[in-house]
């Protein structure tokens, strides 16, 4: 076994303090300042730096609002977010993020699209060409700079994003259904890809889910959400060592995580056979 699937499956230290803190978290949202939506229930999470973590609910059950809460874009209602030892109360800067839509601007080339992190900061771009580019390369765009969005794949497109939400080396990368648009043969390739991407850099990661097959094969600890108002219903270990092959999902181990999962949804009634 190599150092690096030892150190995927060590516990983390109980006593480093966690990445991100979120305490008793809510989020209602006021609809035209008259009906009120509860999206988000207390929740309290916890990730640990160099963490892969899977929010996994069914839709509406208020993800993208948590993740949303942790990347400062959203104000919680009550409860605080603290993320690398400080309090969340304005958009984070240091981190990408990937939402379904790759977002891409469709008169700029790939290479442009992906330097955009830094004009958006107010940062030549020059310097970052070469980073770009490398990234660009491992994950199968060589030979891609400079197409236009138009003239890609759905799945190159959302590599594209991918690279722009790391092309600025940001600690913390959040992704917020990101395959959910793309064919399952794409989907595969890219799980694999951030699965690579991952297990290189051990960034800390948050993925936003419903899909539960991509939980498990993708991350380390499954955060099982009940319907909305969403609240945490299971923590769930994904005790499967790194690198996953797809070959993984045929597993008596995997099945048994999937079905354990489906049971859950089951029980919650996001899930009923009649
Ligand atoms: N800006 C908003 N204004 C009002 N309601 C919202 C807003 N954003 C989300 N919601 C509602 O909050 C709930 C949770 O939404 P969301 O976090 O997008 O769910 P998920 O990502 O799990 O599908 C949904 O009922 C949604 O309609
Ligand atoms: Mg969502």
């Amino acid at each position: 076994m190599s150092s690096t699937e030892v150190e995927a499956m060590a516990p983390p230290s109980a006593m480093a303090p966690s990445y991100i803190a979120a305490r008793d978290v809510t989020k209602v949202f006021d609809v035209r300042g008259r009906d009120k939506v509860h999206a988000v229930d207390p929740i309290g999470l916890t990730v640990d730096k160099g963490e892969f973590v899977a929010l996994l609910g069914p839709s509406g059950c208020g993800k993208s609002t948590l993740l949303s809460m942790i990347a400062g874009l959203t104000p919680a209602t009550s409860g605080d977010v603290v993320v690398d030892g400080r309090a969340v109360t304005a958009p984070l800067t240091d981190l990408g993020f990937v939402f379904q839509k790759d977002l891409l601007l469709p008169w700029r080339d790939v290479l442009s699209n992906v330097l955009v992190q830094f004009e958006m900061r107010g940062q030549r771009t020059d310097r970052h060409r070469e980073t770009a580019l490398r990234l660009l390369h491992s994950v199968g765009l060589e030979g891609m700079e400079r197409r236009l969005p138009h003239e890609l794949s759905g799945g190159m497109r959302q590599r594209v994003a991918i690279c722009r939400a790391l092309v600025h080396d940001p600690p913390l990368l959040l992704l917020d259904e990101p395959l959910g648009a793309l064919d399952a043969l794409t989907r595969d390739q890219l799980r694999i890809d951030i699965q690579r991407i991952w297990s290189r850099d051990r960034k800390t990661a948050v993925l936003v889910t419903h899909d539960i097959e991509e939980a498990v094969f993708l991350a380390q600890r499954v955060i099982v959400m009940t319907p909305r108002p969403g609240r945490i219903h299971a923590d769930i270990p994904i005790e499967l060592p790194f690198p996953r092959r797809l070959e993984v999902k045929e597993t008596p181990e995997f099945l048994g995580y999937v079905r354990t999962i489906r049971q859950q949804f089951e029980a919650l009634g996001v899930i009923h056979e009649d």
